[in-house]
């Protein structure tokens, strides 16, 4: 059985990060969602928030589980016997970040490889950061992430959603 970790801030999680899980869930048997902790940063959510907007929005995915992890993501992928990272690429501008991440991943860890899924061109412009700015000036981003999301955000901001 293949396992596959899918590794991200996800803070918030959006339709593009949705979409790169549910991809890898039809080609992975397993996939681990990982919420990954990053104590240098502080979220605008807790990463236990992201793994409960997770896990409401992609129920309906029997092979997919969240996890909250903090550390390396190699020590993730041997704890777990996952052999495949999955990673979205939203355009041209994320390749040299995500192959630079990859090629780090399999010179710690050589059994893991990264396979990367082209997001759809829907959500190309869409990312967490640029969902938080436009949601904390009162901006629409309810296309953009799935309900619950928006809902937090509007909660989070103080505003209508
Ligand atoms: O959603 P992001 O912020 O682009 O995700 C980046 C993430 C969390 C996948 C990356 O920072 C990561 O893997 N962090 C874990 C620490 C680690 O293993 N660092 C070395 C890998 S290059």
């Amino acid at each position: 059985m293949t396992i596959a970790l899918c590794p991200g801030s996800f803070d918030p999680p959006t339709n593009g990060h949705l979409d790169v899980v549910e991809r890898a869930s039809r080609h992975f048997e397993r996939v681990i969602v990982a919420v990954v902790r990053n104590p240098k940063k502080q979220g605008l959510f807790e990463e236990e928030e992201r793994v409960a907007m997770m896990k409401e929005v992609l129920s309906h995915l029997d092979n997919v589980e969240m996890i909250v992890h903090e550390g390396l993501l190699v020590d993730l992928a041997k704890e777990s016997g996952a052999g495949v990272i999955v990673k979205g690429l939203r355009a041209l501008s994320d390749v040299e970040y995500e192959l630079q991440m990859a090629q780090m991943n399999a010179s710690l860890l050589s059994q893991v490889d990264t396979v990367f899924v082209a997001t759809d061109p829907k959500w190309s412009f869409v990312s967490s950061s640029l969902v938080k700015e436009v949601a904390r000036l009162g901006g629409d981003v309810s296309k953009l992430v799935p309900p619950v999301v928006s809902t937090a955000l509007a909660r989070k901001f103080g505003t209508t959603n």
